[in-house]
């Protein structure tokens, strides 16, 4: 690798992303033009009961009115932790109503399983188990568009989805380039009604994203500049997002900033933190983003101590989560253990303000579970591209000290 301050270029490496951005205070109304560009007339909208109830979905159907699209079905069931079979039961309602495309509305739940039922009717197969793993997937996918309603996932941007396997107790992780929607709409209106504490914890799980991507083994150049972009823009905005949520600007910015986030780890992928939050989730079913928000400190702390390069993306970090002034101020030995502090601050603050948990203990988990939940998480995928080799004995070790 090539170093020239904070810039690291790798000897080799790919970025990719597809998704036509569409970002505004009226990105919705682009919507019909965009569908009927790709000759689809006839969209299935997947969404949850918490967008359906916010009124988010009366703002796309308005949108289409006075065009000649119909919108097929709407499925608004699904449940957070979504999952196979949700996936194959919303794939017989898109075929019972001849719908011709996907409108994902909502968090990453409604993206993911959005994703899952394009692989389903793409692959004109009943059951989404048959095509978990990595690029499995040839067929060029049903026009999909989504709509975040979290500023979170970044999953609008993402080569991935994540489905819980209920059987199992585990999430799974589908990852082709084909599951890129075709075009990701942030619009302030979609994101002003989520409650203090999800905007938190989402926001935390968009920061998570960034860290993750900017000190992961598949970082580069362009990662990096989509994560410092999220970085700065999630510490200049999520406090003032979970305080004054119909503040239009700062919901925008968070929408940003996810993106951002999402564009950078769907190519440098994650690591320790969220392949303990995902095992979290599943073992215990704590919600994604407070899993991440939790065990982020940690896990950089984790790596700090055992490896001197990931120490100095570390340090690098504090000019991001922190700004210049402060990186200036702090001497360079010390500044990996103050980007950990920042993050503390920022996360002490939202538990201040909205109660979002700092510890596993307050988050649902029980001592007992940790050994389970260690175990899963070694099997997770983020691990492939963690910058360390975690064990066993080391993945509990960081559990217990978020415990
Ligand atoms: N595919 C990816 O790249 C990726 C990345 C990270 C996480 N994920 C997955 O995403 C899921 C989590 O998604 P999430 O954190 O966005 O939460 P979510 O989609 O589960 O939503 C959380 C809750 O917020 C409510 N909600 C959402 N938007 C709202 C709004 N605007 N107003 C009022 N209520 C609203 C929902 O109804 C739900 O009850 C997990 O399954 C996780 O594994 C996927
Ligand atoms: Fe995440």
């Amino acid at each position: 690798m090539l170093f020239k301050k904070n810039v690291v270029i790798p000897e080799y490496y790919e970025f990719f992303n597809s998704v036509k951005i569409i970002s505004g205070y009226k990105a919705l109304e682009t919507i019909p033009f965009e569908l009927s560009r790709l000759g689809a007339k006839r969209p299935i909208i997947i969404t949850d009961k918490g967008v359906a109830q916010a009124g988010l979905i009366k703002h796309v159907v308005d949108s289409f009115s006075g065009t000649d699209t119909v919108i097929g079905a709407v499925f608004d069931e699904t449940p957070q932790d979504s999952s196979n079979v949700v996936v194959n039961q919303i794939a017989s309602i898109y075929r019972a109503n001849n719908c011709d495309s996907i409108i994902a509305v909502g968090g990453g739940s409604a993206i993911d399983t959005a994703k899952g039922v394009n692989i389903v009717i793409t692959e004109n197969s009943d059951d989404l188990l048959k095509f978990m793993g990595n690029y499995r997937l040839n067929k060029p996918m049903k026009p999909f568009v989504v709509i975040p309603t979290t500023a979170g996932t970044g999953s609008e941007v993402t080569m991935v989805a994540v489905i819980a396997n209920p059987e199992k107790n585990v999430k799974m992780a589908f990852t082709s380039d084909l599951l890129l929607p075709k075009f990701a709409v942030l619009d302030p209106r979609m994101t002003a009604s989520m409650p203090p504490k999800i905007t938190a914890a989402t926001g935390m799980d968009a920061l998570t994203h960034a860290v993750e991507a900017f000190i992961g083994t598949q970082k580069n150049p362009v990662s990096d500049a989509f994560a410092a972009a999220a970085m700065e823009l999630i510490r200049d905005n999520i406090k003032t997002a979970v305080t004054d949520g119909g503040n239009k600007d700062v919901r925008l910015a968070m929408a940003n900033a996810a993106l951002l986030a999402g564009l950078a780890f769907s190519n440098s992928m994650v690591g320790i933190v969220h392949a303990t939050a995902h095992a979290t989730g599943g073992v215990c079913h704590v919600p994604h983003g407070i899993a991440n928000s939790i065990l982020l400190p940690f896990g950089l702390e984790f790596y700090i101590g055992k490896s001197p390069k990931t120490k100095e993306y570390i340090e690098s970090l504090l000019l991001h989560v922190a700004g210049p002034e402060v990186y200036v101020q702090t001497p360079s030995v010390e500044r990996a253990a103050k980007a950990v502090t920042a993050i503390r601050n920022i996360t002490g603050e939202l538990n201040k303000l909205c109660g979002l948990p700092v510890r596993l203990s307050e988050a649902g988990v029980t001592e007992d579970k940790l050994e389970s939940i260690a175990k899963t998480a070694l099997n997770d995928g983020a691990l492939s591209f963690s910058p360390v080799e975690v064990s066993f004995e080391e993945a509990l070790g960081v559990l217990k000290a978020a415990y």
